[in-house]
């Protein structure tokens, strides 16, 4: 089993075990020597406080300040630190779980419950074993989903996530039954360090996503997708990660088209594209493969915009080759084909090749770093109808408009941006984020007294990296990030803190 940070205390009914040497990135092998024609052994052991994980937070980190609040973050090879397991996503498992907790706190976990205990039927993967506690509070959203979060923000989460029946409906009409029974969300305090993690019928959220005006919520899309890419069929290693995410990006706009039409999934996708873009100029041309090279390396750094947007990206572009009826048709039957398993990049490519023949070369989109020729093209006739001008009238923009604006500045006008349009009051956390990230690159002083206030509030790893990354190019920057970062490190989770430390370097 992997392990990593544990204490063993005993393996029982074994005829002993040892932990072995401890690797950087891997922890340590825990050997048991299983008695003959036995079958089950009991491991107990102990978690340590800096389980990467794990995060315990204290009670002002809440949004009640009254109660601690735990959550655990297993993706991608965090579960060692947490329980005892073989913890590669090629091994399913089935589990059950019976969880202690001080008066007054609720657990939650990724599983469904009965009489008090938690049961996974099917089997999964280590990385979606999830668990949650703290004064958690919940309401039905329609007759098999709900949302869980501290009270102060279930009106508001409720109200956010009601479209969540709606999507559900979609997915199914598109690519057969979510098999999972119940399909909760779960709003996390701020220093969660994803924006979602898909946790089998228990998504986790940030609660940066409760923009008041369902703006954000391509999120709720993109974790309910992975119920069918992911969960159902789960990338067998970590450099098949873009089969996970790849495929979610691709229906995550497919749920957004039906529920909120297609300007809006397009919006998305052209501000994605260009995104994509920017990354990949950044990144070592290996890294720009579908299919990820990790030898050596800790799988989270495969974590790039190239699985998720570029995965889509070939979707989008099969679709477009083989028309979307005959497309749908290929996503359905590989969802049942092969439902609770998990597969290789070569297992998608030998299905793909018998079931749907297509001229787009995809082995140089999964093999070779770069867009190839004859890609699809995302396009927004929003974007195009505002021009690149200053605008008329903004009264009526989404945030996905703003956020387009925003980028095409440049440089950008700040003193006039922030007058007309005060994006330093926003409460949206994107255009917020945005707009600090071009106040850090314009040493627009104005905006930092938010800045500080936001990195010390959120813990979102995507807009904090971008914001520290900036901040350290110039020598004043790099004085208030140090400075800001000591205050703020403490609160932000073990897998955003190792983020932000090599940053800092
Ligand atoms: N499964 C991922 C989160 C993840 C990936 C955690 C790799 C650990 C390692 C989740 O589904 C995800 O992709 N979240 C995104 C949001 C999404 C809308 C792109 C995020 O957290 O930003
Ligand atoms: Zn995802």
């Amino acid at each position: 089993m992997d392990t990593r940070g544990l204490t063993i205390h005993s393996v029982e009914n074994a005829q002993g075990f040892e932990l072995g040497p401890s690797d950087p990135i891997l922890g340590a092998p825990l050997r048991i020597r299983l008695r003959d024609s036995v079958d089950s052994v009991t491991v107990r052991y102990s978690t340590s406080p800096s389980a990467s994980g794990l995060q315990w937070l204290d009670p002002p980190q809440t949004a009640g300040k009254r109660h601690p609040f735990l959550y655990t973050q297993s993706q991608a090879i965090h579960a060692r630190s947490w329980i005892p397991l073989q913890d590669t996503p090629g091994v399913r498992v089935t589990f059950t779980a019976t969880v202690h907790t001080p008066d007054g706190l609720a657990a939650a976990m990724g599983a469904g419950r009965r009489n008090g205990t938690f049961h996974m039927e099917h089997p999964v993967p280590s990385y979606l074993i999830a668990l949650a506690a703290g004064d958690l509070a919940f309401r039905p959203l329609g007759p098999r989903s709900g949302v869980y979060a501290e009270p102060a923000l279930l009106p508001a989460a409720a109200r956010e996530f009601e479209d969540t029946e709606l999507m559900i409906a979609a997915v199914e009409e598109m690519y057969g039954p979510y098999r999972w029974g119940r399909y909760d969300l779960l709003v996390l305090p701020p220093s969660f360090p994803f924006g979602g993690m898909e946790n089998p019928c228990l998504t986790f959220t940030t609660p940066t996503i409760l923009a008041g005006d369902k703006s954000l919520v391509s999120l709720v899309a993109h974790e309910l997708a992975h119920s069918w890419s992911g969960n159902l069929v789960t990338n067998a290693t970590w450099s098949d990660f873009w089969l996970n995410e790849g495929f979610t990006v691709y229906l995550e706009r497919r749920i957004l088209e039906k529920v909120y039409g297609r300007d809006r999934a397009e919006m998305e996708a052209v501000l994605a594209r260009r995104e994509l873009d920017r990354e990949m100029a950044q990144l070592a041309p290996a890294d720009c493969r579908l299919h990820l090279d990790l030898a050596g390396r800790d799988p989270d750094d495969g974590c790039t915009l190239v699985p998720y947007e570029k995965g889509a990206l070939l979707l989008r572009t099969i679709e477009q080759s083989v028309g979307r009826p005959r497309f749908d048709a290929f996503l359905r039957s590989y969802f049942d084909h092969f439902a609770f398993r998990s597969i290789t990049t070569a297992e998608f490519l030998d299905y793909l090749r018998r079931e749907l023949p297509n001229p787009v070369p995809v082995e140089d989109w999964i093999f070779q770093p770069g867009i190839p020729e004859g890609a699809a093209e995302p396009h927004s006739d929003a974007f195009a109808r505002a021009g690149t001008g200053w605008p008329s009238d903004t009264s009526r923009w989404s945030t996905q408009e703003w956020l387009h604006f925003l980028r095409l500045q440049n440089p950008p006008d700040m003193p006039r941006l922030d007058r007309e349009f005060r994006p330093t009051q926003s409460g949206n956390s994107e255009i917020l984020h945005q707009w600090l990230l071009m106040a850090v690159k314009t040493g627009y002083r104005p905006a930092y007294p938010k800045l500080e206030e936001f990195l010390c509030s959120v813990g979102r790893r995507k807009f904090l990296k971008p914001l520290y990354t900036a901040l350290m190019e110039t020598a004043e920057g790099r004085e208030l990030a140090r400075r800001i970062y000591a205050r703020a490190r403490p609160g932000y989770h073990p897998i955003a803190q190792a983020t932000i430390d090599a940053v800092m370097g």
